[in-house]
């Protein structure tokens, strides 16, 4: 039942887009400078952004939020043989980020700060400017950077729990200490090489999106095999006690949150077409 719904949602949404950006007559205000059916970037991030936010929320509270209660364990070393620990929520980002890297889509993900543990996620000059301007207004920025000559969205990450301060906080490697709730510290970064792009290709941004999510999952799992004591894979969740979902009740759980949300973002700017067409 499940599977079927989000089977559905998914062919929904391949259909909407044929709809909207193939058949539908392009709306009047995107003629002028885009050429006939192609997506500006700027929807593209903002969609891969909302997809990532839902799959960390449910990877933070459902694996890892009650996976610590349930007596599975979370580190920065997770992938040490030694350490019997998943993830941390940063380090599944990194994770995805590191197969999207591979795939053949040219979308850039990473998870920077000014004040990084890591250094290798410390804004550059360009993005750094830019983040400063973010952290004065919260809200998610949208540039070109000529030194990189990509396409950027950055989107605020902030600290939403006293976990996220205490454990930066006192962080040997961390460069700043005074962390407070609620804070900026740092932003999810998204880049791409075009202004816009085709159906085709938006979908296929989505859908390495969505990859890249359940190979990050997967090499949790991965590693889960090796614990001493590993819990049981399959339907159950860390909720219902020393359980994981499989990557295929993981991934269909996450379609189930982001897909309708991305339906509505791909109907954003095209609702009024839609509406003249089907009068
Ligand atoms: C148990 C420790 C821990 C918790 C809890 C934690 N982080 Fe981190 N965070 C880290 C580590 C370690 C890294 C560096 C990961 C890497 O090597 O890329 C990191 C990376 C980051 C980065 C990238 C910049 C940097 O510092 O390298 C941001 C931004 C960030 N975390 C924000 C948050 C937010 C927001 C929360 C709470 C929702 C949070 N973190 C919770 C340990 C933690």
């Amino acid at each position: 039942m499940k599977i079927h719904r989000s089977l559905l949602v998914a062919l929904s949404l391949v259909a909407l887009c044929i709809y909207l950006f193939v058949s539908a007559p392009p709306a009047l205000t995107e003629t002028a400078e885009q050429p006939a059916g192609s997506i500006p970037i700027e929807r593209v991030l903002e969609t891969v952004a909302a997809e990532n936010d839902i799959v960390r929320k449910l990877y933070t509270q459902e694996i890892v939020g009650k996976g610590k209660l349930a007596g599975l364990q979370f580190d920065e070393q997770w992938q040490k043989p030694e350490v019997q620990a998943g993830p941390l929520p940063a380090l599944f980002l990194r994770e995805a980020a590191r197969s999207l890297q591979k795939k053949s889509v040219p979308l850039g993900l990473f998870l920077g700060s000014d004040f990084p543990i890591s250094s290798a996620n410390r804004f550059d000059r360009t993005q750094n400017e830019i983040f400063q301007r973010l952290r004065g207004d919260r809200k998610p920025q949208h540039f070109y950077a000529a030194d990189t000559k990509l396409h950027t969205a950055m989107f605020p990450d902030v600290a939403g729990v006293e976990g996220c301060v205490t454990c930066h906080n006192e962080h040997p490697e961390s460069p700043k200490t005074d962390w407070k709730l609620d804070d900026v510290m740092g932003a999810t970064t998204w880049t791409y090489p075009k202004a816009t792009v085709t159906p085709t290709e938006y979908l296929q941004i989505v859908a390495a999106v969505r990859e890249s999510f359940a190979d990050a999952y997967a090499a949790y799992l991965q590693e889960v095999k090796t614990f001493a004591a590993a819990p049981e894979v399959g339907g159950r969740w860390p909720a219902e006690g020393f359980y994981l979902p499989s990557g295929e009740v993981f991934m269909a759980e996450f379609a189930k949150l982001a897909s309708s949300g991305t339906v509505d973002r791909l109907l954003i700017g095209s609702a009024p077409a839609a509406r003249t067409a089907s009068e």
